[in-house]
């Protein structure tokens, strides 16, 4: 990167006398706040003189103790302490990471002076968007928060550095979509969530950066070394049944052709909602992501504007269109048939009603079905929510930890926190497309039935107040300690639904089953990694290939 900047008013400083600097090779002046280094090339004839910041723009350690060898006829300047390199006339970072702040130097009247105007703040955030790239492209997750900082310093919005994620990665997702996105929407909530909770509270800035380097840095993982999977630029005339045809028929390019006439046309996410909807629940598919990827992308769009509505409904699509469809597989097969017979009109019965989560798929499904004649979707929505979060309280978590599961019996955490994530994302979609009741309905079903073998309702969870839940879980999910962000971010959405859930105003006893299974999940260590299962999975696999 080049040091030229935008002429902005000098403020030269005399700093020290020449002959002294030039007899001491090096020292360190105190001008206004700033410590700086100043550095003699004695191995140039003219003896040049270096002027920087001598804190180390890694951890601070002070450079004057660094040591100095040759750059393209300049001066290398390396701190000692972890080897970061900078080139002293530019300020350059030649090995490491953040560019060194240098300052411009005169000599005269027998003084070495010093330059101490900074460059204009939209210069100074334009430097830290594009350090911020070149963090994400190494997943320099240290850096990433550290220009996030400097952002938020500069009086920038710090908004604009996911705008640019998104905008700049979108197309690096070879499957359309990841985690990444749907938690950068989380994480925006819980940023708002930090302002209305901690007001000027000390640690209030230290938990909103939290938000965006967690945001940011997911991005910069699920893309880290990605090339690039471009999307087809055609444009055709957007018509609905088209849109939907070219997504089940598994046809990409079609169905971005059909998303880019549409925004050509003016329409936005919202208008497209209904379409998108009707096309993530299609199928029980992809373990319930689309309908949950379209409520977070909605929900970026609405947050971050325009901007992002391409970039971020581009991923969507594609990720519709390759969406494992798990409704053709023989354990949900009984799931179009049970939509077929789907009552005429839903029942006016409020409730309290209850599923039997101890059912069999098929048995379930017909027991929903006959459900639905007699009482209200929203009523049969709370007796699914409730059997989902008896799944997510009473999940035997000997299945994650042993390592000798068979093919499909890999089962973990998430197979039961997306039962709760997929019903918050279909009664929040439900209320606005209320035709698509019987999809969202049966399939909160399927989550209940694929989970039930792998719960043991003998536990019981202990019971955790709303306050606790409320307070304790936003700390645990902003220093939540997890390593893998697909773990992390399922922390963040499962308590974020639950929460929203419990919001409105569900009967007791299934508010108190879904604070106390979501909170069971916030606290028990997630096995992140099985060594031993994948070992022994491929050697079965393997042994019987000849
Ligand atoms: S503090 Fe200078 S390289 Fe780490």
């Amino acid at each position: 990167m080049s040091t030229q900047r935008t002429p902005a008013a000098a403020q030269w400083m005399r700093a020290i006398d020449v002959a002294e600097l030039r007899a001491r090779g090096r020292g360190v002046v105190r001008l206004g706040s700033r410590q700086i280094a100043l550095i003699v090339d004695a191995r140039e004839a003219t003896q040049r003189v270096y002027a920087c910041n001598n804190r180390c723009p890694h951890e601070g350690y002070p450079l004057v103790e660094g040591h100095t060898s040759p750059q393209d006829g300049g001066c290398r300047l390396t701190c000692n302490y972890h080897n970061w390199a900078f080139d002293l006339a530019s300020g350059d970072n030649v090995y490491g990471g953040d560019r060194l702040r240098v300052y411009p130097v005169e000599l005269r009247d027998g003084a070495v002076w010093v330059d101490l105007a900074e460059p204009p703040a939209a210069e100074r955030i334009a430097a830290a968007h594009d350090a911020l790239r070149e963090a994400r492209a190494e997943h320099d997750y240290a850096r990433i928060a550290r220009e996030l900082a400097r952002l938020e310093r500069l009086g920038a919005d710090p908004r604009d550095a996911l705008r640019a994620a998104i905008v700049e990665s979108h197309d690096r997702l070879e499957d359309g979509m990841t985690h990444a996105y749907a938690a950068s929407a989380a994480w925006l909530r819980v940023r708002g969530d930090v302002e209305r909770l901690t007001p000027g509270g000390d640690d209030a800035s230290e938990l909103r950066l939290i938000c965006l380097q967690e945001a940011i840095g997911h991005i910069a993982w699920d893309t880290l070394r990605a090339p690039r999977y471009p999307y087809t630029d055609t444009c055709a005339a957007y018509d609905r049944a088209t849109f939907a045809g070219a997504i089940e028929a598994q046809d990409e390019d079609a169905a971005i052709g059909q998303l880019h006439g549409a925004l050509a046309a003016g329409l936005h996410v919202d208008d497209l909602d209904d379409a998108l909807a009707g096309a993530a629940l299609a199928h029980y598919a992809d373990f319930g992501h689309s309908l949950i990827y379209l409520q977070h992308v909605r929900y970026l769009i609405a947050e971050l504007g325009e901007q992002v509505e391409a970039p971020l409904l581009r991923p969507l699509v594609r990720s519709f269109v390759r969406a494992t469809r798990e409704d053709l597989l023989p354990d949900f097969r009984a799931y179009a048939p049970a939509l077929a017979s789907w009552p005429a009109a839903f029942g006016r019965a409020a409730g309290p009603v209850t599923v039997d989560g101890g059912l069999p798929t098929r048995a379930l499904l017909e027991q929903v079905v006959a459900l639905a004649a007699r009482c209200t979707p929203q009523a049969l929505y709370v007796a699914l929510l409730h059997a989902n979060a008896v799944n997510l309280a009473c999940f035997d978590t000997r299945f994650e930890q042993h390592a000798a599961s068979k093919p499909g019996e890999d089962i973990g955490w998430l197979d039961v926190t997306h039962g709760i994530t997929f019903a918050h994302a279909a009664r929040e979609q439900c209320g606005r497309t209320p035709a698509l009741w019987p999809q969202a309905l049966l399939q909160m079903a399927l989550f209940v039935a694929r989970n039930r073998d792998y719960v043991d309702t003998t536990l019981a969870p202990p019971p955790v107040d709303a306050q606790r839940f409320a307070r304790d879980g936003l700390a645990r999910v902003l220093d939540h300690g997890v390593g893998l962000y697909i773990h992390s971010a399922h922390l963040l959405k499962t308590w974020l639904a639950a929460r929203d859930e419990l919001a409105l105003g569900l009967p007791d006893a299934v508010a108190a089953t879904l604070r106390a299974g979501a909170w069971r999940y916030l606290v028990t260590p997630v096995k992140q990694k099985h060594t031993r299962r994948a070992a022994r999975l491929a050697l079965a696999f393997v042994a019987r290939e000849d």
